[in-house]
């Protein structure tokens, strides 16, 4: 077999066999083939595509590249979830400790945040102390003692996806369904859960900018899952507006500690407890979707997720002192009020927008090796379908940044104003399984 003979094939419009994507992803990771071949392989494959049977055998060799967590060991369902990344996205820092609330065992791998997109892991280490560098062992322990545990990737899980990540990154082979596909779900199956619930984000804030794409893709991505032999469901979610009010590293651990608290933003908390009450009937904690809704809504009033979220963020190094006193954590130099021009209702926040500008005022990175400043971002005081009078505060922001006027002009128009009365966008917009 050899990578020339592969690529021919993928260029012709023909299927490659298990061997060959096999051939291809071994060949990739012991650096027998060159980045050419890998990069034209990409491109034939986003241009020529791949039937289901390839992208399920492509997602399974990914998978194998690398370290797969074996957490059968472990009693009971072990879930996880996956979000394809927003704006304002802070749901894992909620959801874990919510589903983990009830004895259900939430093993996690996150991701960090690049560009107009956060990472979970970025906001958990604005927690002072906290450690998302585990080793698999260690990992494993958290989860079989505390039942919950967030770590980042190791260097050792799915070394293929960073090969062709990178490869996809810069040679304009990103937005193909087989490879996005295989890359999310490769590395969630070598995470080592038996379920899997993914919130594929839709609107300008997202990856997936129309519902089409998004319901596409989460078909595919469900599918794949299944014939991997796991539970695999997934949530099409708003991301045309950010999402909760707060977006930056401090200004969303704060946040989530208001929600498991009972009272975060409305949206935000809806998201939270419609997956959680998924997530309870894959780990068949009950079977009734409007029971476990009614369950997670519970354990959010009763302080039980809030509890579990301290014990978790204590077992990993984090200073719980923070959770109780969240006015404690550190603060921005400069805050700015944005005043609303005009009177009339919210149409839009445009999430793309208001990620670019928290990234510009430090809270993102443009590069991977890019510092983040935790204290920086915006925290919306108005959202889509709000009423706002002249002078109205928008939105709060925070930066240590000193010259920031153009940011402050473009966060003033990323909010669209409009004399009609608009509803307020549904948070959850389908629910595929
Ligand atoms: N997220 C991933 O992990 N991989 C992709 O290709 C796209 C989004």
């Amino acid at each position: 077999m050899n990578i020339v003979d592969i690529i021919a094939k993928k260029r012709d419009k023909l299927a490659l066999t298990r061997q060959e994507i096999k051939f291809f992803i071994n060949s990739l990771v012991h650096h027998k083939i060159e980045d050419y071949h890998a990069s034209t392989l990409l491109m034939a494959i986003y241009l020529n595509g791949m039937n289901e049977d390839e992208i399920v055998n492509l997602t399974k060799e990914m998978m194998k590249s690398g370290d797969v967590i074996d957490l059968s060991d472990i009693p009971g369902v072990k879930v996880d979830k996956h979000s394809t990344g927003g704006v304002g996205d802070k749901t894992s820092m909620v959801l874990a400790p919510l589903v983990a609330s009830f004895g259900v065992k939430v093993a996690k791998v996150s991701g960090r945040g690049l560009g107009h997109t956060g990472g979970t892991l970025d906001k958990l280490e604005s927690i002072p102390g906290m450690s998302i560098s585990l080793t698999n062992a260690k990992f494993k322990d958290l989860v079989n003692k505390h039942g919950i545990a967030i770590m980042g990737q190791t260097q050792d899980l799915d070394p293929a996806d960073k090969s062709l990540y990178a490869l996809r990154d810069v040679t304009a082979t990103v937005g193909s369904l087989p490879l996005i596909t295989s890359s999310i779900m490769s590395k969630k199956l070598a995470s080592g859960s038996d379920t899997i619930l993914l919130d594929v984000k839709m609107g300008s804030g997202a990856f997936m900018k129309t519902l089409d794409d998004a319901r596409t893709l989460s078909k595919l991505l469900v599918k794949v899952g299944k014939a991997c032999g796991k539970d695999t469901r997934a949530v099409i979610t708003d991301m045309q507006e950010p999402l909760g009010l707060a977006v930056g590293n401090i200004l969303e651990v704060k946040e989530a500690i208001d929600t498991l608290n009972n009272k975060g933003p409305k949206d935000f908390t809806e998201l939270c407890i419609n997956c959680a009450a998924i997530m309870l009937t894959q780990a068949k904690v009950t079977d009734d979707l409007n029971k476990a809704k009614e369950m997670a809504i519970a354990n959010l009033k009763n302080g039980k997720a809030f509890y579990k979220f301290k014990e978790w963020i204590g077992a990993q190094g984090g200073d719980t002192y923070y959770l109780d006193h969240p006015d404690k954590f550190k603060e921005a130099k400069h805050v700015y009020k944005i005043k609303s021009k005009l009177a009339g209702h919210i149409k839009e926040i445009e999430a793309l927008t208001i990620g670019e500008a928290a990234m510009h005022l430090g809270a993102g990175r443009l590069n991977v090796t890019d510092k983040i400043d935790p204290t920086a971002g915006i925290v919306l005081n108005k959202k889509v379908g709000d009423h706002v009078k002249i002078n109205d505060v928008l939105c709060t922001v925070y930066t240590n940044k000193d010259k920031v006027n153009d940011i402050l002009k473009t966060i003033q128009k990323a909010f669209k104003i409009t004399l009609v009365k608009i509803k307020q966008p549904k948070v959850i917009i389908d629910y595929i399984k």
